[in-house]
């Protein structure tokens, strides 16, 4: 890959998270509003992916929204999944164009912190194998830590996505060393072969700095685009975090300088 300046660098992807449309539709149950038409204004505004969590206790996406996202979108499916049987098997079942396993805990908020991808190695190993031999692309979501991103290669999934929600959830010196990490994170999953994603509390604010890494080819950001759509409307919400990505990628690259 090509990373300096004035070459080309490969184009960023961003993933839309659509959970926080079915958080909202489960406050009061029935289908409003609908996570699908969320996904097709994503398709709309620029989106190269729909990403969704089937969480274990269905909080926000649905096991029919999953069903209907696989066959009335044409974008791919980023399905976030724990690493358990029931969502290997719905995985399988329904095959979307890849699969991101996290770690999931009953009572979190949501996922606060990388897979320990060291430790469960053996658990982990049988997940990786199956979906890649379904063809589904498998990511690992993972602390932008050196240990974790080895680990992650030793296991054989073609991409991780770099948990980022430390560096957006700080300030100052601590958010730059943040920052280091995951800059440093990103250039060594490059060299084990790995595809770097990212995601995890972007925002308008936040995106720039993580645009602006080389090795990274994705982003995926939820919550604060369905909390921005409310005041902009996602379109619009969506149109300026693409605009944004690409003008600090743009900046990064050298592109806009000449
Ligand atoms: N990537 C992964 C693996 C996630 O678990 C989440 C949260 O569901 C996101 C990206 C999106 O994070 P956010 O909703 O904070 O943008």
């Amino acid at each position: 890959m090509n990373t300096g300046a004035g070459e080309t660098w490969p184009r960023l992807r961003l993933g839309v998270n659509i959970d926080h449309v079915a958080t909202i539709r489960n406050a009061r149950g029935g289908r409003h509003p609908d996570p699908l038409r969320a996904a097709r204004i994503a398709a709309q505004a620029g989106a190269d992916g729909i990403t969704a969590h089937l969480r274990e206790d269905r909080r926000h996406i649905s096991d029919e929204d999953i069903l209907a996202l696989c066959s009335e979108i044409e974008l791919p499916l980023n399905l976030e999944m724990a690493a358990t049987d029931e969502m290997l098997s719905i995985a399988l079942r329904h095959q979307p164009h890849a699969a991101c396993i996290v770690p999931e805990k009953r009572r979190e908020l949501t996922t606060e912190g990388g897979l320990d991808v060291c430790a469960g190695h053996n658990r982990l190993a049988r997940y990786v194998e199956e979906l890649c031999g379904a063809g589904i692309r498998v990511s690992l979501f993972i602390d932008p830590d050196p240990r974790q991103i080895e680990a992650a290669a030793v296991l054989g999934a073609p991409v991780v996505e770099l948990h980022v929600g430390a560096y957006c959830d700080t300030e100052g010196a601590a958010r730059a060393r943040e920052l280091d990490r995951i800059k440093a994170g990103a250039l060594r999953a490059a060299e084990a072969g790995l595809e770097c994603h990212a995601g995890h509390g972007l925002s308008f604010e936040t995106v720039g700095d993580i645009a602006a890494i080389a090795h990274v080819e994705e982003l995926n950001i939820g919550h604060f685009l369905i909390g921005e759509a409310i005041f902009s409307g996602l379109d619009s919400a969506i149109k300026r975090m693409r605009a944004a990505m690409d003008k600090a990628r743009a900046e990064a690259s050298g592109q806009m300088s000449a």
